[in-house]
C-alpha cells in the first residue's frame, strides 16, 4: 500500500532539530485529522505509546484519552511512572485499569507459552474494548505503530496493534510514527521531555513477565521475576551497562532445587540471568557481563527474593537459544 511507505524524501531524524520540526508537522497533521473529535490510546508505558502519547496530548490535550491496563505482568514501578509521567506532569486524560486479579485468574494453571500468551492478548482487548465503551464519542484509535512494525522485519511483533476489536468498534487509526525507525523514535521521545527511563527503555514483550515465569504463573513465582529483574536493572544501571547492553532480564522456571540456608536444606527456585546484543533480533550474542558483578548481583537476589537459592547466567547465543525462554 502506498501510505505504508516511508517518502523517499523523508530525512532521517538524528537530531533534536529534525525532531523538533517532526513534531511541528505532526502537531499540524493530528489536529487536521483529528479535528475537535476524541482519540483513544493503549498507553503501555512503552518508547512507541509513550511518544504517541506525548504527542497527541500537545495536539489535542483532553481531546486524548489514555487507558494503561496494568495486567500484572509489567515490571516494577512501571504503572507508577505512567502515571506520574502523564496523569501528574502532562495533566492527560489517563484511565488506569487494575486488571492484575483478571489476568493472574485466567493464567492460573496454564503452562502452554501458546495458550499464555493467547490468553494475554486476548483478556487485553476484552479489557480495552470494555474501558472504550465506557466512553462516549470516539472516532479515532491512535497507536505507536513504527516502521518496523509494518515491514514485518525480524521476530519483534507488532504488539502495538490493538486489532481484534469487534466489528461494532472500528475507529478511524491514528498512527504518527508509522514511518519511524525506534532511533528516530527515541530522538523525538526525548524532545518532547519524557524522561531518559521511558525513552530509553529496552525491548519488553507485549505479554511482559508472563514469558518470564515459565510455565503456569504463580502469584509467588511473579514476584520472584519481578523482584529479580528490578535487582538487575538497577545494577546494571549503577555500572553503567544501562543503554549499552540491548536487553537483559531475568527468568524464573517452574521447578526448585536443593539449597542451604542458616544450616537447613531449602528447596526454591533458580533465577536466570540473561543479557544479549543483538541488531535486529534475528541473531544475539551474550554479553560478557564481568564476573564480580555477576557475583554481586548473585549476593542481591539469593538474599533480596523470597524463595529464590539459586542464580544461573545463561551463556547461549541466538541461534540455539532464543532471547526469551518462552
Ligand atoms: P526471541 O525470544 O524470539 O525474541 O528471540 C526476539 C525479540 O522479540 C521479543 N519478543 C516479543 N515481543 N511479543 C512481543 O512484543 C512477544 O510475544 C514477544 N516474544 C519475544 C523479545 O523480547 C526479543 O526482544
Amino acid at each position: 500500500m502506498a501510505n505504508n511507505v516511508r517518502p523517499e524524501t523523508m530525512e532521517r531524524i538524528t537530531t533534536p532539530e529534525l525532531a523538533e520540526s517532526f513534531i511541528a508537522e505532526q502537531i499540524t497533521a493530528l489536529r487536521g485529522q483529528i479535528g475537535d473529535k476524541k482519540v483513544l490510546l493503549a498507553l503501555s508505558g512503552g518508547v512507541d505509546s509513550s511518544v504517541v502519547a506525548a504527542l497527541l496530548i500537545k495536539a489535542v490535550g483532553k481531546q486524548l484519552t489514555c487507558v494503561h491496563v496494568n495486567h500484572g505482568l509489567l515490571r516494577k514501578g512501571e504503572p507508577e511512572q505512567v502515571i506520574e509521567v502523564f496523569q501528574n506532569q502532562m495533566d492527560a486524560n489517563l484511565v488506569y485499569v487494575d486488571a492484575v486479579d483478571r489476568f493472574l485468574d485466567k493464567l492460573a494453571g496454564v503452562a502452554d507459552p501458546e495458550k499464555k500468551r493467547k490468553i494475554i492478548g486476548g483478556e487485553f482487548i476484552r479489557v480495552f474494548e470494555e474501558e472504550a465503551r465506557k466512553l462516549e464519542g470516539i472516532e479515532f484509535l491512535a497507536q505507536g505503530t513504527i516502521y518496523p512494525d509494518i515491514l514485518e522485519s525480524g521476530p519483534v511483533k507488532a504488539h502495538h496493534n490493538v486489532g481484534g476489536l469487534p466489528d461494532d468498534m472500528q475507529f478511524e487509526l491514528v498512527e504518527p510514527l508509522k514511518f519511524l525507525f525506534k532511533d528516530e523514535v527515541r530522538v523525538v521521545g526525548k524532545a518532547l521531555g519524557l524522561p531518559d527511563a521511558m525513552v530509553f527503555r529496552q525491548p519488553f514483550p507485549g505479554p511482559g513477565l508472563g514469558v518470564r515465569c515459565l510455565g503456569a504463573i504463580t502469584r509467588d513465582r511473579l514476584e520472584a521475576v519481578r523482584e529479580s529483574d528490578a535487582i538487575l536493572r538497577e545494577e546494571f544501571a549503577k555500572n553503567r551497562l544501562e543503554g549499552k547492553v540491548w536487553q537483559y532480564f531475568t527468568v524464573v522456571p517452574d521447578f526448585k532445587s536443593t539449597g542451604v540456608r542458616e544450616n537447613k536444606r531449602s528447596f526454591d527456585w533458580p533465577v536466570i540471568i540473561r543479557a544479549v546484543n543483538t541488531r535486529d533480533a534475528m541473531t544475539a550474542t551474550v554479553e560478557d557481563v564481568p564476573f564480580a558483578l555477576l557475583q554481586h548481583i548473585t549476593a542481591r537476589i539469593v538474599n533480596e527474593v523470597p524463595g529464590v537459592n539459586r542464580v544461573l547466567y545463561d551463556l547461549t547465543p541466538k541461534p540455539t537459544g532464543t532471547i526469551e525462554w518462552e
